[in-house]
């Protein structure tokens, strides 16, 4: 059912201690605000409003370089210049978009573990009942602070009184408290909205306040009990975001588990939401998967690998690497101590072995760079051996050129290939070489200068150094 969320994301986020808003802080790779916006997109929002205030910028340049598919829905931004509480946030929105129509559900932008299934259910009770509004309540342990929901005896929210607002019997009595997540019928909420006013103990404008408004009225407000709080828990400071992040962590990695991927120990692997990972796969500690991040089957990654929009194929080693925005097709070993860069791609049955850095490259099929090199802005055919400690000169100082390698080169250790370069088919580069000219297909280059021997000359020379002592 189409429906439009407002996601409350105004707010100064005071106690994170920070330079940045509260909703940037990042749960796993994204930000605190991206979850529910995106529990939203999954639930079928048509529409989705993210009020911003504090550093608003921030969240709309976030927003801006996301890259989504054409389907996605869309981030609209309302900015609340003064933030005078949540009831005038949704009245910016209104007085900002116009009136709302259908149904509209309020999100907060500091609780990342609501999940889509959780909002269709308001949506569709909403409907069901043609309820003015439906709360989503909650009871944690400790109810301090939260707005606390007055039923009637005929199940209908009769009000929701601040914590700040209750008395002391009220406080006492009252566990049932408000999420801050509501599905509110937009028509009636937008005719209802300025009637809120700030009367209370903390001067503020209280969406909740809509409920005691609606009730007047003689309009249904009905209510779902979340039966785990902790899906509806806010991010307040630094604390909470490592107790919300473990819990993410933990469903992402048990959801994958159950799916077929071994962790030696999950505590110590992090993936990101939008990581797909295949079937026998074993993931070792200290492992990070981020961005758009894919790894096949029967691989093996990590112990310390992280994989940042990397797409890796099945049957691939990646061991204590690093691989950002680059691909690598099956079969292919990384590491140990690889760093594989700005849009790298391996090919079936390639090499990039220990202490290898590779940058815009392309390592055609069984082809290995197996130690110590640097490969920048090449091309390689298949078959290639690049021995250890071979560099392509790639810059200049200003600017950056290309080498190309044919199929079946062999790049003798120590080489330094300066570019632009190119070296044909089947062409044998001999150690320890500076190439700065083109080298035929099958032809051998050679650039070293002669060996001197000097028959006794050692034997000689350690002997004087004995007798100086
Ligand atoms: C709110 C509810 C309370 C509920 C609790 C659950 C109100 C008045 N109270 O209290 O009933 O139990 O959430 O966590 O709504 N925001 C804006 N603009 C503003 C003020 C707030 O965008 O002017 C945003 C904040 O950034 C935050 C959200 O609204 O994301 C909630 O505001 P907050 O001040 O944290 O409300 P609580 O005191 O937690
Ligand atoms: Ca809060």
């Amino acid at each position: 059912m189409p429906f439009t969320a407002i996601v409350l994301a105004a707010g100064e986020g005071t106690r994170m201690k920070s330079r940045h808003p509260k909703v940037m802080h990042k749960v796993l790779d994204k930000p605190l605000v991206w979850w529910p916006v995106t529990a939203a997109r999954k639930a079928g929002a048509s529409r989705i409003v993210v009020i911003i205030g504090n550093g608003a910028q921030e969240v709309k340049d976030f927003f801006a370089q996301e890259e989504t598919s054409t389907d996605t829905t869309p981030v609209e931004f309302v900015e609340q210049k003064e933030r005078l509480g949540t009831g005038h946030a949704v009245k910016v929105a209104r007085d900002q978009l116009g009136a709302f129509s259908g149904p509209v559900v309020v999100l907060a932008g500091d609780t990342p573990l609501i999940k889509p299934e959780t909002i269709q259910s308001l949506v569709e009770k909403a409907k069901a009942e043609h309820d003015a509004c439906t709360v989503l309540t909650m009871t944690p342990d400790d109810v301090a602070g939260y707005g606390r929901v007055v039923v009637d005896d005929k199940d209908h929210v009769q009000a929701i009184i601040e914590d700040k607002d209750c008395t002391p019997e009220q406080c006492a009595t009252l566990k049932e408290c408000n999420s801050s997540i509501y599905c509110f019928c937009g028509r009636r909420l937008s005719e209802n909205i300025d009637k809120i006013t700030n009367d209370n103990a903390q001067g503020e404008y209280y969406l909740p306040d809509m409920i005691k408004i609606f009730v007047g009225m003689g309009e249904p407000v009905g209510w779902i009990h979340c039966p785990d709080y902790h899906e509806v828990l806010g991010v307040n400071n630094r604390v909470q975001l490592a107790q919300v992040t473990k819990v993410i962590q933990h469903n992402i990695n048990e959801q994958l588990m159950l799916s077929g991927v071994s962790m030696l120990d999950p505590d110590q692997v992090w993936i990101g939401p939008e990581v797909t990972v295949g079937q026998d796969t074993t993931l070792l500690p200290q492992t990070i998967l981020f961005g758009k991040s894919s790894v096949g089957s029967n691989c093996t990654v990590g112990p310390n690998s992280r994989l940042v929009n990397a797409q890796v194929g099945d049957g691939c080693t990646v061991d204590e690497s690093v691989i950002v925005e680059s691909i690598v097709e099956n079969d292919v070993n990384i590491g140990p101590r690889a760093y594989l860069r700005g849009h790298t791609h391996m090919l079936n049955g390639s090499k990039a072995g220990t202490h290898v850095e590779l940058k815009n490259s392309t390592v055609g099929e069984g082809s290995k760079v197996p130690h110590l090199s640097y490969i920048g802005d090449t091309v390689m055919g298949k078959n290639v051996n690049i021995g250890g400690g071979s560099i392509t000169c790639n810059y200049d100082g200003k600017h950056k050129s290309h080498t190309e390698l044919g199929d079946h080169v062999f790049i003798g250790s120590d080489t330094m290939m300066v570019a632009p370069v190119k070296i044909g088919d089947n062409a044998l580069i001999g150690a320890s070489s500076c190439i700065t000219k083109d080298v035929p297909a099958g032809a051998l280059a050679l650039e070293r200068n002669h060996q001197i021997i000097k028959e006794g000359w050692a034997d000689a020379y350690w002997k004087r150094l004995e007798k100086e002592d």
